[in-house]
């Protein structure tokens, strides 16, 4: 074959190749700590089903759930290295990244999750997602999950002294840690996945988290009591890799965040329903206590817990916990 007839036969050649592989679909890997029966967890599966049907053929999401891909300790790195496209962590997991989203885990700052919404949902809410992107991160939205309940392995959890001495797994968050030494306690920061044989085997005597945690988690099997306290919040923000989002063709994001819009309306509804739910479901298994706690004793974990907010004022910023603030109806 002469030199210009191999040419044009590797030209043909590429030009039938080269919309084969345009058709090769994106693989969007979503990897987070929880179960798939949780609010998280239905609200990802969600994403994938209207993500492939807004862009057939063009992107494959795949799903993994229950720190099967990356657990807390790595999901951030990997979603800088490209490992994977998609992670919501709580807001709790992002202090390294920005001091500013510190401001959700205050203690008693929001009366309940419509509140949390309403504060998603303001300028400031709303500037947050953004405040990540000179470290490659980009927040797509806030996912909830609910309200938080303390545990403990003991009888009594009525007022802030039946804590003094005890060991807490926390997530991995300085307001948090603060809190528990605010109240007298030990926190331990440990990933999520770790923390089931924790309490089990008594490295730690307690936690705080949702009722779906609780529950999908089975720490209701391995704790006596768990207070309604509702003291602060687990809620999430879905985040991206900067660059690889920016980098995708422009129908292709188009469809990724108009799927990620409806996803999130879909999750955020379900997640009442679901805590409650699974508020039931302990009840009904009869393994560890529900205390209900009066005015009063809601009073003095509040008291108890109120110098933590004198402390990161200056790193969140007056103006964002004003804000916060405002959303209590
Ligand atoms: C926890 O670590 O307790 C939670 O943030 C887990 C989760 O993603 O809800």
């Amino acid at each position: 074959m002469s030199a210009r007839a191999f040419l044009a036969a590797a030209m043909a050649a590429l030009a039938l190749s080269a919309p084969a592989a345009a058709q090769q679909p994106i693989v969007v890997k979503f990897s987070h700590v929880v179960a798939e029966n949780t609010p998280k967890g239905q609200a990802a599966l969600k994403f994938k089903e209207l993500a492939e049907k807004k862009l057939p053929g063009k992107v494959q999401v795949q799903v993994f759930p229950s720190s099967q891909l990356f657990g807390d300790a790595k999901e951030l790195e990997a979603l800088l290295l490209g490992d994977v496209q998609l992670i919501a962590p709580s807001l709790s997991k992002f202090d390294r990244y920005t001091k500013k989203i510190q401001v959700f885990d205050l203690p008693f700052l929001f009366d309940d999750i419509a509140a949390v919404d309403r504060f998603q949902a303001s300028a400031k809410g709303q500037e947050l997602l953004g405040s990540m992107k000179n470290r490659g991160l980009v927040g797509l939205g806030y996912w909830h999950n609910g309200m938080k309940q303390l545990s403990t392995n003991r009888e009594k959890l009525m007022r802030p002294d039946d804590v003094k001495g005890l060991k807490f797994r926390i997530q991995a968050s300085d307001v948090l840690e603060a809190q528990f030494r605010a109240l007298g306690a030990n926190p331990q920061k440990m990933a999520f996945s770790e923390v089931y044989q924790a309490l089990q085997t008594g490295v730690v005597d307690g936690q705080e988290n949702t009722w779906s945690n609780i529950f999908s988690q089975k720490f209701f099997e391995v704790q006596k009591t768990i207070a309604e306290t509702n003291h602060g919040v687990i809620d999430y923000m879905v985040v991206t890799n900067a660059k690889w989002w920016d980098g995708l063709p422009p129908d292709v994001r188009k469809g990724l965040a108009e799927a990620m819009a409806e996803a999130t309306a879909y999750g955020n509804q379900l997640a009442d329903d679901i805590n409650a739910s699974d508020r039931k479901k302990i009840a009904d298994a009869g393994k560890a206590k529900i205390q209900k706690l009066g005015k009063d004793d809601v009073a003095a974990w509040r008291k108890a817990m109120e110098p933590v907010w004198k402390k990161f004022e200056g790193e969140i910023g007056r103006d964002l916990i004003d804000a916060a603030l405002k959303s209590n109806s």
